[in-house]
């Protein structure tokens, strides 16, 4: 049961936002670290106590790191968590969580079952340790075929893209994909929902400045 835990959620950019939203709506009490004063303000503004770790380390029954950088959470951060506290990782990589600071003699590590494991300090305290800090939604849990097909179908248009690009169009870099190809997969899934899209009349497309078939929103356009 979520409701009523308390959670620290570390980092308030895309992921973190979303993982707040979430716990928040499950009823949970959510506590958000931040670097950026601009994403603390925004965590702020949505409700969010930001805080220090070092604040609610004692307290918390769940944290998560949201950060995408390294050490976010280190081994004096995990000898203060209560016994039972959850630890995981939503960000790229292993390495927001300092877990080979709990590879230590003194601490001993149960397998609980696959991808969950009881890391036990010498008085007995226990901390839940999920996916050894790794990507905890890829390891714990599945994605929906819905989630699948949008990413799937996104990937599959760019690999096309590519294919049939005259040489020279792309180099070995990171390009953002057109918005026309996000909108076009974004339509093709909308049948599912019987969602019904307005069409742009000649004089609105004309007052906006659009093509009536898109691009909607220039690329710089965060959703
Ligand atoms: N789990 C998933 O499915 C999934 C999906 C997309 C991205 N990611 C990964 O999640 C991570 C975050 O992605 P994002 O898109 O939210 O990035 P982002 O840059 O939008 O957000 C990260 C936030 O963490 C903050 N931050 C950095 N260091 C911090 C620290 N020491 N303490 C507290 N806050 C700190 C930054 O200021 C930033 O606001 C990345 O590693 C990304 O690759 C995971």
């Amino acid at each position: 049961m979520f409701g009523g835990k308390q959670i620290c959620v570390c980092g308030y950019g895309e992921v973190g936002k979303g993982c707040c939203q979430a716990l928040k709506g499950l009823g949970c009490v959510v506590y958000v670290t931040e670097i950026d004063p601009i994403c603390a303000l925004q965590a702020c503004m949505d409700g969010f106590r930001v805080v220090k770790l070092s604040e609610v380390i004692r307290n918390i029954d769940i944290l998560i790191t949201a950060t995408g950088n390294k050490n976010v959470v280190i081994r004096e951060h995990m000898d203060k968590m209560k016994n039972g506290c959850i630890v995981c990782n939503m960000g790229h990589s292993n390495t927001e969580i300092d877990v080979n600071s709990l590879r230590t003699p003194e601490l001993t590590w149960e397998k609980v079952r696959s991808q969950v494991d009881h890391v036990i300090w010498p008085d007995g305290k226990r901390i839940v340790l999920l996916a050894e800090g790794r990507l905890v939604n890829l390891s714990c849990s599945s994605i929906p075929s819905f989630v699948v097909s949008i990413t799937a179908a996104t990937q599959a248009l760019a690999l096309i893209e590519l294919f049939n690009a005259p040489q020279g169009r792309y180099k070995a870099d990171v390009y953002l994909l057109p918005k026309k190809m996000d909108e076009y997969v974004a339509s093709l899934h909308l049948p599912t929902f019987d969602a019904h899209l307005t069409e742009l009349t000649d004089d609105q497309a004309k007052y906006m400045g659009l093509n009536k078939a898109g691009p909607f929103k220039p690329n710089y356009y965060r959703y």
